[in-house]
């Protein structure tokens, strides 16, 4: 770890037009998502580098930590990517297909009922077009429980209808700005390792939000795809930004505190934030918590 200085130019210049013509700077998640970090942008943003031109970030999840470098940086080159191919397809088609989005997603707004919510459950998205499907992904994250994200071993999202007495299914608003922000995007589905290792350059900045590894069999949600990811994959995570560290990025990462967390970044920057859980079912290991951020620099603002 060394204290390196970013490229202190910021090509305005280069920026394609698209990016300076809309406001991008209010553009927030269109998602619910377990892990997301919107409670938390400002302790994390008190920990970004000082510049940033280019940014990778491979668990993207709702992207929130994105929508918050996007406004403050307006980086030169972003690319998103996450395992989750249903997510990433949603981003393309926000980015590419928002009107007809926005259009179909104000029919399911309709047509909600608890009967309705598990026939579109039950639809196979490999069967529908791109469109439909980004509609049918928003509609469940908006009306199933808790806005989770679970499929079984064959891949099936299983999660039950939640409670909302008024759901927000359709956010023409939301999703428009969102669209904007995703202009400039390169989105990817891929394993972080793989993103990382065919990615990532010199001085660029690399967030990494993974599913955390859990403190207690309940506390954490950790099965965000058909494979959890487990004690082997954050041993090979720690690799990867032991790798990224070489190559010369900014690496920013968070996870729960634990010893075996610690562990795998011993050497590093580690700093803490004070969370509150709400994913946990048990009461005890809900409130507040401290997570680990982990920095492999000093030059935040
Ligand atoms: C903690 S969430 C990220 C939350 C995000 N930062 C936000 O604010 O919404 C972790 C993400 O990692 C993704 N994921 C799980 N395993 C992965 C893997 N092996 N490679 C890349 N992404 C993975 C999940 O689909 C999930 O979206």
């Amino acid at each position: 770890m060394q204290q390196r200085v970013i490229n202190p130019v910021v090509r305005l210049s280069m920026m394609p037009t698209q990016t300076l013509l809309f406001p991008t700077y209010h553009a927030t998640p269109f998602l619910k998502w377990a892990g997301g970090k919107s409670k938390y942008l400002n302790q994390l943003s008190q920990f970004f580098p000082s510049k940033v031109s280019r940014y990778i970030e491979p668990f993207v999840g709702a992207g929130s930590v994105y929508f918050c470098i996007l406004a403050r940086f307006q980086p030169d080159v972003c690319l998103l990517s996450d395992l989750n191919a249903d997510l990433i397809q949603c981003y393309e088609t926000v980015r590419d297909e928002c009107q007809p989005l926005i259009a179909r997603l104000e029919e399911h707004k309709q047509n909600h009922s608890s009967s309705y919510y598990y026939k579109v459950r039950d639809q196979n998205p490999k069967d529908l077009r791109m469109v439909e499907a980004a509609a049918r992904f928003i509609y469940l994250n908006k009306t199933c429980f808790n806005g989770l994200y679970r499929v079984n071993q064959s891949g099936e999202f299983n999660v039950p209808i939640g409670s909302y007495k008024v759901p927000k299914i359709c956010e023409p608003d939301k999703l428009m700005l969102a669209s904007h922000a995703l202009a400039v995007v390169k989105l990817r589905s891929s394993d972080f390792a793989s993103v990382c290792l065919s990615e990532a350059q010199p001085n660029d900045f690399v967030y990494l939000d993974p599913p955390y590894q859990p403190i207690s069999t309940t506390a954490h949600f950790t099965k965000y795809t058909s494979n959890q990811f487990g004690r082997g994959d954050q041993i090979r995570l720690a690799e990867i930004y032991r790798e990224l560290d070489r190559r010369g990025c900014y690496v920013m990462l968070n996870n729960s505190d634990s010893e075996f967390i610690r562990a795998l970044y011993r050497g590093y920057r580690i700093e803490t934030i004070q969370t509150n859980r709400s994913i946990s079912s048990n009461a005890k290991t809900r409130g507040m918590t401290k997570e680990l951020v982990v920095l492999n620099y000093f030059d935040s603002k």
